[in-house]
């Protein structure tokens, strides 16, 4: 049967939640990822080094495989000093995260202005500790052009301080690509559903919220043009999920919250779209390899997970003690199995 081995795969954008939720969601993760960069915006966000340490804690009592590197990251509100950064670098932390305030779930704690002079001293010094600086890039535009106009601030970051590495989180719209060729500094996470669907997939029949995530998914071009880096590996970019589970009430609700939950299917369904193109020798370089040097992670054990061409289902759903979780494509069946 045919199959793959993939070494030390790492998710480079995840939010795990915290309490029930991180219980009942981390093993889809741990037990297969060596390693994931963790997303701050918790109900209590995680704006200091003390409470990413706890953070930390509590995630590895959660997962069954304790080996899982957690990579913490600091959210980074306009009360961030210099002292907690140094702190949090001290401590192993290494990432900061920037949420524009109101651009998503839990960011009502990000930056209402993003270049201040106090952001801006933030990010030299986050550039002189060698932090890596995560970005969700989005304005608070039409919904579709909200990465676009993010652009002019992912510049002029990356110019102002060439040896801060930037990341476009969940890149979404191929107008950022040339960033990436533009700038030596700026690199991108994708996630599944960026690279895979379109708009259509949210509201072009029925409304589907469990398709609803910010950045809104966008035009066909903008998903062939994503996949395709993906496909070919390019090295500036690596996969990071943006798996974000929300209890299904509050997906359904008016004004329901964003968020695809696709960590129970994300290395499977990897597998079936990089065979599908004929390029799955590229998936070890997007699924971790790009990953270990652009993040310079160096302190990987060696997990590896074989992947088989034989078919499996997605849980259509997750049951907490109140309600359930839903899946991206729940229910529905893949090509590939894990184990
Ligand atoms: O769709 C999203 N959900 N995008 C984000 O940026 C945050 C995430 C969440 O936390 O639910
Ligand atoms: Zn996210």
């Amino acid at each position: 049967m045919e199959s793959i081995t993939l070494h030390n795969p790492l998710d480079m954008h995840l939010h795990l939640r915290e309490g029930e939720m991180l219980k009942n969601t981390i093993d889809f993760t741990t037990s297969f990822f060596s390693g994931a960069v963790i997303m701050p915006n918790l109900s209590t966000p995680i704006i200091t080094t003390y409470l990413a340490l706890q953070y930390r804690d509590e995630i590895l009592q959660s997962s069954k495989d304790k080996s899982f590197l957690p990579l913490i990251t600091l959210y980074l509100t306009d009360s961030l000093e210099e002292e907690e950064l140094k702190n949090a670098k001290s401590n192993g932390i290494r990432i900061l995260k920037l949420y524009p305030k109101g651009a998503t779930t839990n960011s009502q704690n990000g930056l209402d202005t993003i270049l201040t002079p106090h952001t801006l001293k933030i990010f030299e010094i986050a550039q002189e500790l060698g932090f890596i600086l995560s970005i969700h890039g989005e304005s608070n535009g039409f919904c579709m052009e909200r990465e676009y106009e993010f652009k002019t601030i992912f510049a002029q970051i990356a110019q102002s301080f060439p040896k801060l590495k930037i990341i476009i989180e969940h890149m979404s719209d191929h107008r950022s690509i040339e960033l990436l060729e533009r700038y030596e500094n700026i690199y991108a996470t994708l996630t599944l559903h960026h690279i895979t669907m379109t708009l259509d997939d949210v509201i072009g029949g029925g409304l589907r919220p469990h398709h609803f995530c910010k950045p809104i998914l966008k035009t066909p071009k903008d998903r062939d043009m994503l996949l395709k880096l993906a496909l070919n590996a390019h090295p500036k970019v690596c996969f990071g999920s943006d798996s974000a589970p929300h209890l299904e009430k509050n997906k359904l609700k008016d004004n329901g919250a964003a968020g695809v939950f696709s960590a129970p299917m994300v290395l499977p369904a990897l597998c079936e779209l990089f065979e599908k193109y004929d390029k799955l020798h590229n998936l070890q370089a997007f699924i971790s390899n790009n990953a270990q040097t652009n993040y310079n992670i160096t302190h990987l054990g060696k997990k590896s997970i074989t992947l088989y061409k034989k078919h499996s289902s997605i849980p259509s759903q997750i049951k907490l003690i109140q309600n359930n979780i839903i899946p991206l494509n729940g229910g529905q069946m893949l090509g590939w199995a894990l184990g």
